[in-house]
């Protein structure tokens, strides 16, 4: 049995959002289209649209309109008690198409506004550089990630960003969910991917790309803000075999090798000796340029920032793809399931934290944790949301227990302390909020917002540094 402890000292309780999913005014104060602004229905199944029809509805385009009521949530926030704060820049506020000589007045200021608002409630920021979001004009003009000049684009973004923010910003992460190449390429690295054969080597290069533009970012966030530290984000679910058979075993470890291929070279430094492998049956030949592999080397990332929802069972045969598996597991009978069919694995969690921190011996913050499910409004105007409580106390319960494992954890940032859009499937009605937010799927509502049962529940956690759990 689970016994009450608090968690560590300066334990970063918190929430995480992502800009495109919760800013909307997408195209004010000269912001220009991300690949974000252009799918309808979610970046998983949804359609991705090449030109964007004002006359179609986007969900990003307006959001929950944090962009304009940013000040009220964050006092919300505030009262939850919450110590930290993840959110993304949108790079096409920066810079509207990507490649621009200068970057946008009017976006930096929001920044500066938002972080300011935060830090005076004495909320630290946590900031994503790209989280699914890159400016639409890369993709058209380079094919996104694909083209080895997004390289000097990004770092020339971070640069910028690292020079206006240093004083507000100390935890850096590069790209959201970097494995998510190989689930999205499109979505997750603006990759075009022609076809299937052309697919695996377009995303080793892609991937190239975006390692050397991490390890020039992190170099330059170590020169540029004394302290500061640059984290790897990963999407990680465990992958368990579906049976004790060898081949079952065997093959679910081949994939978790795959999902934590980014890892490998982000906070080790060096492509991991697998990829050799890989490489060779499929013909891929990664294009390198003098230099790289050094980089690589001497810049890993300082921690490894991650999210977790869920587990994945595999069975041999299966298509292994090189994410997490989550997306095509098989059902596992021992665990029940969230509206949206994703498995509720406490221990997967703790599992999770133990298998990184073994393999890497660097700080762990997980970055995103929740629980999207429909919500509704009593009469007399409450929200009763014990099932999302019920995962929250579960995986926390587990959290701790990673934490006395020995697994080093920063801090803890829920996913969606507020209703947003979903990355997946871009509904509003697969809300993950302590906070609820009166707005429909189908773009109606009032963006009214309003607390529901478990925003007391985790400022009672956060009071108590998780005693009460
Ligand atoms: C992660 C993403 O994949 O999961 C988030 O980093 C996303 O952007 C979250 O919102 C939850 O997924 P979904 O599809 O329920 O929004």
């Amino acid at each position: 049995e689970h016994i009450a402890q608090s968690f560590p000292e300066n334990f970063l309780w918190g929430g995480a959002i992502a800009a495109n999913q919760a800013e909307g005014a997408w195209n004010e104060d000269g912001k220009g289209p991300a690949i974000s602004d252009a799918f309808r229905g979610g970046i998983v199944g949804g359609t991705f649209d090449d030109t964007i029809d004002e006359n179609k509805y986007y969900a990003s385009h307006e959001a929950i309109d944090f962009y304009h009521r940013y000040k009220e949530d964050i006092a919300l926030f505030a009262e939850m008690g919450m110590k930290c704060f993840r959110t993304s820049i949108a790079w096409s506020r920066i810079f509207p198409n990507g490649d621009d000589a200068e970057p946008n007045e009017k976006g930096l200021q929001f920044y500066d506004d938002l972080f300011d608002e935060l830090l005076k409630h004495g909320i630290e920021p946590v900031i994503t550089i790209s989280h699914f979001e890159l400016p639409l004009n890369l993709i058209r003009k380079y094919e996104g990630w694909k083209s080895r000049k997004l390289i000097g684009f990004y770092t020339k973004y971070a640069e910028v960003v690292f020079k206006r923010y240093k004083n507000k910003v100390k935890y850096w992460m590069n790209f959201n969910e970097i494995n998510h190449f190989h689930t999205i390429p499109l979505a997750a690295g603006g990759i075009v991917v022609q076809d299937d054969e052309h697919k695996l080597p377009t995303i080793y290069q892609a991937s190239h790309h975006v390692f050397v533009a991490s390890a020039l970012a992190t170099k330059l966030c170590h020169e540029m803000i004394p302290g500061a530290m640059m984290g790897a984000m990963l999407s990680l679910s465990p992958i368990y075999p579906n049976t004790c058979n060898p081949d079952d075993v065997f093959d679910a470890y081949e994939l978790r090798r795959r999902s934590l291929f980014y890892s490998d070279v982000l906070l080790r430094g060096y492509y991991p000796s697998y990829a050799k492998r890989i490489w060779k049956e499929h013909s891929i030949k990664v294009q390198m340029e003098p230099g790289d592999e050094q980089l690589l080397r001497e810049h890993t990332a300082d921690y490894l920032g991650f999210s977790y929802y869920r587990s994945t069972t595999h069975k041999a045969g299966m298509p292994i793809l090189g994410n997490t598996g989550g997306i095509m597991g098989l059902d596992n009978p021992y665990l029940d399931k969230t509206p949206w069919g994703w498995p509720i694995d406490p221990k997967g969690f703790r599992y999770v934290c133990n298998e990184m921190y073994d393999r890497y011996q660097k700080p762990l913050f997980v970055v995103e944790n929740g629980y999207g499910s429909h919500d509704e409004i009593l009469e007399d105007g409450s929200i009763h949301d014990p099932e999302r409580v019920d995962y929250l106390n579960k995986h926390l319960i587990q959290l701790h227990e990673a934490i006395e494992d020995g697994c080093e954890v920063l801090g803890y940032t829920w996913w969606g302390p507020i209703d947003i859009v979903s990355a997946g499937t871009g509904e509003m009605k697969k809300r993950y909020g302590f906070i609820y937010v009166d707005k429909n799927n189908d773009g109606s509502g009032t963006l009214e917002r309003r607390k529901k049962n478990s925003f007391y529940w985790y400022q009672k956690i956060i009071e108590s540094n998780g005693k009460v759990l």
